[in-house]
């Protein structure tokens, strides 16, 4: 009898309607590490708006910009534990938790243009990577730009030569790691919201960036020399908790997928004149000095970094690398 007591009051608790209103709305906590200036930061906001208006307030989503609520590191471990709803973090930052294959997206010149992403972050392999996070507690939802890398530092970079026994702050990422070892640099783990400092104080000599990442966080105040390198992606993976999102009314979640289609398209849009913009804002700033290298310096650079594909075969697997390849015509930048 007491069972069954217990039994019926844990299926009326399981099945009670769930009131959701614009007075009791599900909040949907949004972090991120960059500023609210650059396209990840607008994308977020953008999601939020629609969001809120395609719930009619069922929804709040509150957005946590320039690792306000977590650092890099500790962010994707908040999204398992359930702490925050909605993280976007760059493709770099899922080998910590074991989804080592979104490295590919960090080797050295794989992506030659924007269209050859988009073929691969549409295409069979972009959904097949999203797939790889689900047994780690997130779904990944959508796949958001942000531009290509430059190099900076407080001397002249521009051939590999001129990296050697220099100090790199990279993301968590082993392909980054490789890639500067390729180059003689000495690769350093840091968190975002830390490297202008770290920079500042010359706890490292350089880092490597989006402009519109570097022009927020001011780190071409404290770098002299910004070399044009294009030599790499900095990408995004906007996931959310699994439990939380399966967990949703259907009505709601369906209102939510379209709120976050229409910005990642806006983000997606304005992702590469957010770059050149902040490109050009850093060069006018007079900060630092801007450096185009000449075709054989571009190959020098190409050449030295070329043995990241092969040393790193094995931990993302050839598989996802030809694939990534395959997508891309076999071209890179
Ligand atoms: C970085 O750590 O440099 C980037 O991943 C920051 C970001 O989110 O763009």
């Amino acid at each position: 009898m007491r069972k069954l007591f217990l039994a019926a009051a844990l299926c009326a608790l399981a099945f009670s309607p769930v009131t959701v209103s614009a007075d009791n709305p599900i909040v949907i906590k949004f972090s991120h590490v960059v500023a609210p200036d650059t396209p990840k930061g607008k994308g977020s906001e953008k999601f939020k708006e629609l969001a809120e208006k395609y719930t009619n307030g069922r929804v709040k989503v509150e957005v946590y910009h320039n690792s306000t609520l977590y650092k890099d590191k500790e962010e994707l471990e908040a999204l398992q534990l359930g702490a925050v709803q909605m993280l976007a973090p760059s493709n770099s930052k899922f080998g910590p938790i074991g989804v080592k294959e979104f490295e590919v997206f960090d080797l050295p010149y794989i992506l030659p243009d924007v269209t050859a992403l988009r073929k691969v972050t549409n295409g069979p392999l972009g959904k097949k990577l999203l797939t790889l996070l689900e047994p780690k507690g997130m779904i990944g939802l959508a796949y958001w730009d942000n531009g290509f890398k430059q190099m900076s530092a407080n001397k002249p970079l521009r051939t590999p030569a001129d990296y050697q026994g220099l100090k790199f702050r990279i993301q968590s990422s082993k392909v980054l790691e490789a890639q500067f070892r390729a180059l003689g640099a000495v690769p350093q783990v840091m968190a975002f919201s830390e490297v202008y400092q770290a920079l500042q104080t010359g706890v490292v000599d350089g880092q490597e960036n989006t402009p519109s990442n570097m022009y927020t966080q001011k780190m071409n105040e404290v770098q002299k020399y910004i070399t044009h390198t294009d030599h790499g992606y900095i990408g995004y993976v906007v996931v959310v908790n699994k439990q939380f999102w399966d967990g949703l009314p259907a009505d709601i979640r369906g209102q939510l997928e379209k709120a976050m289609n229409e910005a990642t398209d806006y983000t997606n849009e304005i992702s590469q004149k957010e770059n050149a913009d902040a490109f050009e804002a850093i060069k006018k700033s007079g900060t630092s000095t801007i450096l185009e290298l000449t075709a054989a310096e571009k190959t020098a650079m190409r050449q030295a970094m070329e043995p990241v594909y092969k040393e790193m075969a094995s931990r993302l697997g050839q598989g996802v690398i030809d694939e990534f390849l395959k997508e891309t015509g076999g071209a890179t930048h």
